[in-house]
């Protein structure tokens, strides 16, 4: 197993639309790939942060193609290595609200 969590911000102000088109996408690929995570989206600061947990070779596939998406810059990886379980098994890609944004990005800091 292989984790990988970045942080980046979004150009311009993604709609719940927006977002949810974007998982539907991810969700696709992601279970292709046997990758897993989360996605947190904060609207007041415009910055998502997401967890990739699955095989090395998928996780780096996924971010590659999320790596070069012009929706998001300033992309800055906070951790990235192997890990011994899944801790989002269930979910292709979870999202979370706001509230959990600062949580998760402080765990990782
Ligand atoms: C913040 C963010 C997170 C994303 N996460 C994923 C992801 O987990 N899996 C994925 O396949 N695409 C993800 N995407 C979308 C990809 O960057 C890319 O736009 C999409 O997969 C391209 O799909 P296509 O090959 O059908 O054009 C994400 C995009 C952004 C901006």
């Amino acid at each position: 197993m292989y984790d990988l969590i970045y942080v980046s911000t979004a150009k311009g102000s993604p709609s719940h639309d927006d977002l949810k088109k974007l998982l539907t996408r991810a969700r696709e690929r992601n279970s292709e790939l046997g990758v897993t995570g989360l996605l947190a989206y904060d609207q007041e600061t415009r910055s998502y942060v997401q967890i990739l947990e699955g095989p090395k070779e998928s996780v780096l596939k996924i971010f590659d193609i999320i790596r070069k998406d012009q929706g998001h810059e300033n992309i800055r990886v906070l951790k990235e290595g192997d890990s011994q379980s899944r801790r989002f098994g269930d979910w292709t890609m979870a999202m979370v609200e706001s509230a959990y944004f600062k949580a998760i990005v402080f765990e990782y800091l």
